[in-house]
């Protein structure tokens, strides 16, 4: 299988990694405090959303193209600053055209269902070992998910592409396309948890990770200034 020897990527699970991180707009409470919604405008939540539209599609089009937005759809990233540290991913044919087609799809503002297209590709090579870190796809899918929960600090919203049947759709599955809980309502984060997920460090007010400068817009900023 050529998919196998082409997976070692690391970058194609970084991208999966930044996927999930695009906010709705609808925010759950959570009892612990730190896992509240933050009290911000609609415009105000929209510029965050869109910010973060614009990091995933940097790494659609980063993995796909081998460069930037900047080159891309100069206007969508306005002024902001070209990608740093990122490469194209080696992706096999069928995937790279996946990719492109998903990239598309997302410009056009049409992502529903990309990340459930996503892990259904994960979901078919599972069980492949990606070189060089000598662990299964469906590993890795489940440390991404592990690592994000842990950051994010909420409990538990993100998951792997295969979970114990208590996590699955309706309790009776073991494989996990759609993330979501028992009863397959998607999980929801705040601004707040994605800050601390996108840095990388688990706290919003410390940049690093994807965005080392932190991030723009009034949201991302005032935790920023609140440090
Ligand atoms: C799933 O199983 C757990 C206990 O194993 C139970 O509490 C829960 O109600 C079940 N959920 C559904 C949707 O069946
Ligand atoms: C988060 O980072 C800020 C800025 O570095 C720091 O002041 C604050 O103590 C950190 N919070 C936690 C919980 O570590």
């Amino acid at each position: 299988m050529q998919t196998q020897k082409k997976m070692g990527n690391s970058s194609f699970f970084a991208l999966v990694l930044v996927i999930s991180l695009v906010p709705a707009n609808h925010v759950l409470c959570a009892p612990a405090p730190s896992c509240e919604p933050v009290e911000a405008t609609d415009e105000d939540r929209l510029q965050f959303t869109l910010n973060f539209e614009l990091l995933v599609a940097e790494f659609f089009v980063y993995g796909a193209f081998g460069v930037g937005l900047d080159v891309v759809a100069p206007g969508y990233a306005m002024v902001g600053p070209p990608p740093i540290g990122t490469q194209k991913a080696n992706l096999d044919p069928p995937t790279q055209r996946i990719i492109e087609n998903l990239l598309v799809a997302r410009l056009l503002a049409t992502e529903y269902g990309q990340d459930a297209a996503i892990r259904t590709l994960l979901y078919k090579i599972a069980d492949f070992i990606v070189p060089p870190y000598g662990i299964t796809v469906a590993e890795f899918t489940d440390k991404i998910s592990n690592l994000r929960n842990q950051l994010a600090m909420c409990g538990n919203k993100d998951e792997g592409i295969i979970v114990p049947k208590q996590l699955g759709a309706e309790n009776r599955t073991e494989s996990n396309i759609l993330s979501a809980d028992a009863n397959s309502i998607s999980y929801d984060r705040t601004p707040r948890e994605i800050l601390r997920i996108s840095y990388g460090t688990g706290n919003a007010s410390m940049p690093g990770g994807f965005l080392p400068q932190g991030g723009n817009g009034v949201i991302a900023k005032s935790f920023l200034e609140n440090a």
